[in-house]
């Protein structure tokens, strides 16, 4: 059933990064498509006028989108407004209702600070605004489940679930949905798909990179919300759920929450973190810092399908490569004396560039009777998605589609499995930039043949 398409859209925190980096690309990107026809109202303080927001438009398209295209760039600057003001000014809501006019169904983007929200909402909510609104909403979703739950509740205030949009990226990006197609558009998988054939799943969201001046925004975060209570957890819901049931498309959400009520909260002594050298000495990190940068770490899943398989997850910054890959190594064969190494795995590269991979052995060409190991590609792909995350997540917030957002229940359970960590004193151990991480990770590896280290980003052909 399609729903009515929002009729303006409003961005909160037009100047900040998000929009700069993301959204404007994003905007020209589905103005190109056809998938963005109504006026786009930029809101902040910051002393600006329309003019200057257009030329931050430009500039955001030149530096992380394709460029300012002639034709559509016109359009997009003439969708564009520009009400500056505080949020706790009520000249500036003022200014917005006035803006949006007729306006009946707007999507509200609440690209700010979540302290601000209580005091956003509570306008967008009050008498003689549009009842059909709806809203999007940034990592990160809270800091812990306390918050998450008082977040969720402020939300709840001025908005119900259905017009509720947590946007998690990595829902939006191609190479993830794929793991749901490829999982249940084939009959080979299923079968082995559980633990009486896998042996362990492995994660790793490798970047080679620091933390790119988002010292002060680390320092709150860590790896662990940044990416591992959101991204990972996410895949990780894809790779382990049960088929949704066709024709209800909220049962793919229902899938995943399930999942993620059957990870058990995670214990200190499955996890290790660690902290980059150097990165003390980062703007907005202070001299002794104990945020992890890194982090390894062991998952259960207790469900009929996953019992005893252990999900083992890896992120952080500054290691040797840029690239998120799972490795779902697959239990050995009898004959271990011909079969004496890797055995098969199933290998989905998520990013920069995208591949699904079988690992398989075959026989040593010549005169022994032994095997070595071989990789059949499934897929290969350059990297950059078809239709970016930011596009197609926007673009659905907009038909009011919000399957591939995240759930208030979703994101209450993911801060419950890492609480328990985040609350724990664990010591930081440091490692060098361009290494795996700290020694200490290995342990975690040790039982399941070891991490599988991604290799850098392959030129394909
Ligand atoms: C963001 C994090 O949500 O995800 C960043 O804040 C991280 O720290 C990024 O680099 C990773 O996303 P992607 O799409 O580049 O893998």
């Amino acid at each position: 059933m399609s729903l009515p398409h929002s009729d303006a859209l409003v961005v909160f925190g037009v100047t900040g990064d998000l929009a700069y980096k993301k959204i404007f690309p994003a905007l020209q990107s589905m103005l190109r498509r056809g998938r963005l026809d109504v006026p786009v109202i930029g809101v902040a303080k910051s002393g600006w006028d329309l003019e200057k927001l257009r030329a931050r438009a430009r500039e955001s398209l030149e530096k992380h989108g394709d460029g300012a295209d002639g034709a559509t760039f016109t359009r997009l600057a003439g969708l564009l407004r520009y009400i500056d003001g505080d949020y706790g000014d009520p000249a500036t809501f003022a200014a917005l209702r006035e803006v949006l006019g007729s306006a009946e169904r707007p999507l509200y983007y609440l690209a700010i600070p979540p302290s601000l929200f209580p005091t956003v909402i509570e306008h967008l909510s009050g008498p003689g605004w549009p009842r059909d609104a709806r809203v999007v909403v940034e990592k990160p979703f809270g800091r812990s489940l306390d918050s998450a739950r008082a977040l969720n509740e402020t939300l709840r205030r001025g908005f119900d679930e259905n017009s509720t949009f947590r946007i998690d990226h990595y829902l939006g990006k191609e190479a993830v949905l794929n793991v749901l197609f490829f999982r249940f558009a084939n009959t080979f998988l299923e079968p082995i798909w559980n633990r009486n054939h896998v042996d362990s799943v492995q994660i790793t969201l490798a970047e080679s990179f620091g933390v790119q001046g988002r010292g002060k925004f680390y320092e709150e975060a860590g790896v662990i919300r940044d990416v591992i209570q959101n991204h990972l957890l996410q895949v990780i819901a894809f790779l382990a759920m049960e088929p949704p049931i066709l024709g209800y498309r909220e049962s793919i959400r229902d899938e995943q929450v399930k999942v993620l009520r059957s990870i058990r909260p995670l214990l200190a002594t499955d996890f290790v973190r660690g902290q980059f050298r150097g990165y003390r000495d980062e703007p907005g990190v202070a001299k002794d810092s104990t945020v992890e940068t890194f982090a390894a770490l062991k998952l259960w899943i207790d469900s009929w399908r996953w019992e005893g398989v252990p999900f083992l997850v890896r992120a952080g910054k500054c290691l040797p490569v840029t690239a998120a890959e799972v490795l779902v190594r697959l239990k050995q064969p009898p004959f271990k004396r011909i079969v004496q190494g890797a055995t098969n795995h199933l290998r989905l590269r998520l990013g920069p560039d995208v591949l699904i991979a079988l690992g398989a052995r075959v026989k040593t060409p010549g005169e022994q009777f032994g095997t070595e190991a071989t990789e059949l590609s499934l897929l290969r792909q350059p990297g950059g998605d078809e239709l970016g995350p930011y596009e197609r997540l926007l673009g659905d917030a907009m038909e009011g589609d919000s399957i591939l957002f995240a759930r208030e229940d979703a994101v209450e359970r993911a801060w419950e499995i890492v609480d328990p960590i985040l609350a724990e004193d664990t010591s930081i151990n440091f490692y060098e930039p361009g290494t795996w991480g700290p020694p200490e990770a290995e342990r975690l590896g040790a039982d399941v043949g070891g991490w599988h280290d991604p290799d850098g980003p392959q030129s394909v052909s």
